[in-house]
């Protein structure tokens, strides 16, 4: 095996998410080498002609399309490729295409890499990165999938919108499933270093309680509604992608709502899903059981339940 390059990325699958994420690394000057893998070179090799060109315009990077041997001394290798959801389709749709690809992925990337993190992406995010963790035997901390760090941000950003404060003042989380059974965590949720309900009578806003409610409502059907609106979602993701990216590379210590293996959090095992999670060099430093309520703590054992569920009869 070879010496880790640490701030070497590799991302396969070179679809809108892998592309785009490739190109959020590339404007963020996370990385200095990212090499894009796919099924079909030819479209590996476009998109990363067309990153290339933009060179003189970012940090120095080297981007191009390459196969599984070329990822033997990357220090991250985050996968996207799979089939995709459809209009009308939910992400748990797509077990059975994606574990049959995932069979096939994780044991090429294993052949080549066995000391980096691996960073799943592709739906059932939850699922996969469960399989990844099970398929690849790569310790714990080094397998992960982003979770619900794109749902904390849709969440944060419609906060932000409703209450008129910027998105970085807002911070609340979503755990569990990055799907249906998703649960926003109210009580976590703090304006200012101010719990939402106490921040409310702060603001000049006058609005009802349903209408908070409903944000999460909307975090929560925001995808299906990207979908069926433009056909597929690639940018917020990426973006999400690309902050995890870079808690890894620059060993952040950042909290970030990524999915990883449960080992009896609020009671929950043997299955991956999102809480709060120190992120930093290692990948997962530590998985956060904080305070929550009686309710999120059930809602979230419903949704591993959910999981669970429906993960039965499958070979993994
Ligand atoms: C999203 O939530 C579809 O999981 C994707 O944007």
């Amino acid at each position: 095996m070879n010496k880790l390059n640490p701030n070497k990325i590799a991302v396969i699958g070179a679809g809108g998410v892998g592309a785009t994420t490739a190109y959020a690394l590339m404007v963020q000057g996370i990385g200095s080498e990212i090499v894009l893998i796919d099924v079909n070179k030819e479209k590996a090799e476009g998109e990363a002609m067309d990153l290339r060109h933009g060179a003189s315009f970012v940090n120095p990077v080297d981007i191009y399309a390459g196969d599984y041997k070329d990822l033997d001394d990357a220090k991250l290798i985050i996968i996207t490729a799979g089939a995709a959801q459809k209009p009308g389709e939910t992400r748990l749709d797509l077990i059975k295409k994606n574990t049959g690809i995932f069979k096939n992925i994780i044991s090429s990337i294993t052949k080549y890499n066995q000391d980096g993190i691996l960073l799943v992406v592709t739906n059932p995010v939850d699922i996969l990165t469960y399989l990844t963790y099970k398929l690849s035997g790569f310790p714990v901390n080094r397998v992960l999938g982003s979770g619900t760090v794109l749902d904390s941000s849709r969440f944060r950003s419609l906060l932000s919108k409703n209450c008129g404060v910027a998105a970085s003042n807002v911070h609340g989380y979503i755990i569990g499933e990055h799907g249906d059974s998703e649960v926003p965590v109210w009580s976590l949720t703090n304006i200012a270093g101010t719990q939402i309900k106490n921040y409310c009578p702060i603001c000049d806003k006058v609005c009802k309680e349903e209408e908070l409610e409903q944000i999460s409502s909307k975090v929560k059907n925001a995808g299906y509604e990207i979908i069926r609106k433009k056909g597929a979602t690639f940018y917020a993701i990426s973006l999400a992608v690309a902050r995890i990216a870079r808690a890894i590379l620059r060993d952040e210590n950042a909290v970030l709502t990524v999915s990883s293996l449960m080992e009896g959090y609020y009671g929950i095992e043997d299955m991956s899903l999102s809480l709060p999670t120190l992120i930093n060099s290692n990948g997962i430093a530590k998985v956060l059981e904080l305070p929550i309520s009686k309710k999120e703590k059930a809602d979230f054992r419903a949704s591993a339940k959910h999981l669970k569920d429906n993960i039965k009869g499958l070979e993994i």
